[in-house]
């Protein structure tokens, strides 16, 4: 692995724009089970379409506010990990500028991490689908606590939802500024990501240059100058260390 190593850091120093690309995978350090690993992936048990779509909030909102909504508060705790931390680290040292998330756990900015496009949304707060009004989670929860399922705004009683993007949704604009910048960017750093799921899956197409960190196989392993199949934070932690000159 130390030559991988040694090439990441050198494509990492040659480059002037540098942005990572992170999924679910880099999170399971956290205690948050990803997607698709084998056994331990939460669609291996749950019905992504049952738990998280919006057919489900809308028209099953029982059902949404039972299940779909569990995941999501179970999030909330969530320290993190190594990873995360190094990344807030290689950001302030001018190592990489955007960090591109797929993941709604908010673990980057608990880590420090300063521009973070969440793509796929967060799971601070609702918002209502009438008037826009935010409403933090905790407080949506302490709503259907008390049965008020789905949670209504307390401006104009419109249905309050999860700023989460849900099977069903369009993405948000910041994805459009993930887009720019990737095409702006000369290294791609992705890493916990199974690269399954368009259209940020096409963020590895356009960029000029990738290197994958990853447990498993990904769709684009054949595009990558380097990949590494290994534990996201044992490889940023050898990355860092050779970038600082600590190896
Ligand atoms: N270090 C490195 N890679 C890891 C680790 C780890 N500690 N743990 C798991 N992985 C890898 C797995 O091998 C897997 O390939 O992370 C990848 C996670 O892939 P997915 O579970 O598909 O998660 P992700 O790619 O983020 O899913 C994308 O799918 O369901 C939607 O909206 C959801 O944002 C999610 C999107």
């Amino acid at each position: 692995m130390d030559a991988k190593i040694k090439e990441i850091v050198s494509l990492i120093k040659d480059s002037n724009k540098v942005v990572v690309l992170t999924g679910a995978g880099i999170s399971t350090e956290s205690g948050i089970p990803d997607f698709r690993s084998p056994e331990t992936g939460l669609w291996e048990k749950i019905d992504p379409m049952e738990a998280l779509s919006t057919a489900v909030l809308m028209n099953r909102p029982e059902k949404f506010y039972k299940q779909g909504f569990q995941l999501l508060l179970g999030m909330t705790d969530a320290k993190p990990n190594l990873t995360h931390e190094i990344l807030s680290k290689m950001q302030d040292d001018g190592y990489i500028s955007t960090i591109v998330t797929q993941n709604i756990d908010n673990l980057h900015q608990k880590a420090g991490s300063k521009n973070v496009l969440e793509v796929h949304g967060h799971i601070r707060d609702g918002y209502c689908i009438k008037c826009g009004k935010k409403m933090p989670i905790d407080h949506m929860n302490e709503k259907i606590k008390k049965k008020e399922i789905p949670p209504r705004c307390e401006g104009c009683n419109g249905v309050v939802r999860p700023s989460v993007v849900m099977f069903g949704d369009a993405l948000p604009p910041c994805f459009d500024q993930a887009w720019k910048e990737v095409e702006k960017c000369d290294l791609l750093m992705v890493m916990g990501t199974s690269l399954e799921v368009a259209p940020v899956s096409h963020l590895a197409q356009i960029s000029k240059k990738i290197v994958i960190i990853n447990i498993g196989k990904t769709a684009y392993d054949k595009k990558a100058e380097v990949i590494v199949n290994h534990k996201a934070s044992e490889v940023l932690n050898k990355i860092y260390k050779e970038l600082k000159g600590r190896n």
